[in-house]
């Protein structure tokens, strides 16, 4: 097959060089956002007297019809014809004929296949900003039928002092909503439009870039036609903020693996988003959460790929930049599945509260409540702090908590103790009264429950 640049080769090509070379395969993901930035182009060659108003109407109305066999699965791909961008030229021209060959004057596939990822990616932050939006208003919709249920906080994954599950939730709400901001301000860079730089130098041809970046809904244009073609940035900016965001899922997914388990009891998921063992009975495994825990791996990998791939390249365009796309894609999917799945496990979840509030009163984790309660009566707390660690090792030692200790053993250490103690140890007071902003205190949780709800607008 003649390929689209062969005039200056007499060789024939090779096929399995070419399928080397060739990156249809994965840049078919892309074939939309090829025919819009072709569509915009060959407008603004029409606009600009470039080409003559017949020839751009016949070339866009080509294009349309591609558009149209494209969403009903009709255009076939092949390997001799590399790549998206020379695919789409060689189904333009089977359908128009020679006057498709216009439509590449004044654009190289530099600037083409850097439009084309802008678009992509433009389109596809915004899909995965709505899937953690879907996330945090489940997340907001379990902690509201859980303020009050208290459950041991961890430091050192030790009991630390007990907390709200709510409160626990809404972490994730927080980590959750600094993830889709950060996309946010990443599209400031995506939001750019490189066509018009051509191959790299621009172009001899009076085009008007400003036009075609405004039809495709572009904010602004690369000012530098080397930097247009050569910037992957943008691409590295998305797979940083993704990987931030796998990292944040790969953490809850582990506490749910924890919290699944036979020792913590803590929750259930359903059986749609767990999977059974061959071999043993009565396996029920949180396959999910582990699967997105693991995948948490590949798009840290699409990060260090990328960063890879452009350490060492001189500007502008190098085959190498071809290797930007797999990653970027897969990472998409990667982010967009996980969400989902993450968001159906948290709204099916079990929660159980007994067992939680349990884990609370076989503990030590009154121990800070015991010490606050003497340093509020005048003992500085440096002291507090130490009476309290020896009684914790004397309870430790006799096997008991700081919740069965007598009143005359408390008043023993210390004359400050009264009976009013035993309600300040329960965890339930514990969490209750702290009612610091941004703590635990069930008040404070419904209040960050009520601006969540707002800003999710639930
Ligand atoms: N398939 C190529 C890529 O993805 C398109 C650009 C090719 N440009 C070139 N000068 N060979 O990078």
């Amino acid at each position: 097959m003649e390929k689209l640049w062969g005039g200056r080769f007499e060789g024939a090509s090779t096929p399995w060089i070419d399928a080397f070379g060739a990156s249809i395969e994965v840049d078919q993901a892309m074939a939309e956002q090829d025919l819009i930035g072709s569509l915009a182009h060959v407008k603004m060659l029409g606009e600009t007297g470039i080409l003559e108003p017949e020839e751009a109407a016949a070339i866009s109305s080509g294009l349309q019809i591609l558009q149209q066999k494209l969403a009903r699965g009709e255009l076939t791909f092949t390997i001799q014809n590399e790549d998206i961008h020379l695919n789409m030229e060689k189904l333009l021209h089977a359908e128009i004929g020679p006057v498709a060959g216009k439509l590449h004057t004044a654009r190289s596939r530099n600037d083409q296949v850097a439009t084309d990822m802008h678009l992509y990616l433009k389109t596809h932050v915004q899909l995965i900003q709505e899937a953690i939006h879907d996330l945090q208003t489940a997340l907001v919709a379990k902690a509201a039928e859980h303020i009050e249920t208290v459950m041991p906080g961890y430091t050192h994954l030790q009991h630390a002092q007990p907390i709200a599950f709510a409160h626990h939730l809404l972490a994730y709400y927080e980590m959750l909503a600094r993830d889709k901001e950060r996309l946010q301000d990443s599209l400031k860079r995506i939001d750019i439009c490189p066509l018009g730089a051509a191959a790299l130098a621009g172009t001899t041809f009076p085009i008007d870039r400003a036009m075609t970046a405004d039809t495709l809904g572009f904010q602004a244009i690369y000012a530098n036609s080397l930097d247009a073609v050569s910037d992957r940035d943008f691409i590295l900016e998305f797979l940083s903020d993704a990987s931030i965001l796998m990292m944040h899922l790969s953490r809850f997914a582990e506490e749910l693996i924890l919290w699944t388990s036979h020792e913590f009891q803590f929750v259930t998921l359903t059986d749609a988003y767990s999977t059974g063992s061959s071999i043993m009975p009565q396996k029920k495994n949180p396959d999910m959460a582990e699967l997105i825990r693991g995948k948490t791996g590949r798009v840290y990998g699409n990060l260090f790929g990328l960063l890879t791939v452009l350490k060492g390249l001189p500007l502008a365009y190098n085959k190498d930049l071809q290797e930007d796309k797999e990653g970027m894609f897969d990472t998409v999917e990667t982010l967009l599945s996980s969400l989902k799945i993450f968001t159906g496990m948290i709204e099916t979840m079990e929660v159980h509260s007994e067992t939680m509030r349990q884990s609370t009163e076989k503990d030590f984790s009154n121990a800070t409540e015991l010490a606050d309660y003497l340093a509020a009566k005048g003992l500085p707390f440096r002291e507090a702090h130490e009476i309290v660690g020896k009684l914790v090792l004397a309870c430790t030692k006799k096997g008991y908590y700081l919740q069965n200790v007598p009143l005359a053993d408390y008043q023993a250490i210390s004359p400050l103790i009264e009976a009013d103690i035993y309600d300040k140890l329960a965890s339930r007071t514990a969490v209750s009264r702290r009612h610091s902003e941004g703590g635990t205190g069930f008040d404070q949780v419904a209040s960050q429950i009520e601006k969540a709800k707002q800003a999710l607008q639930m």
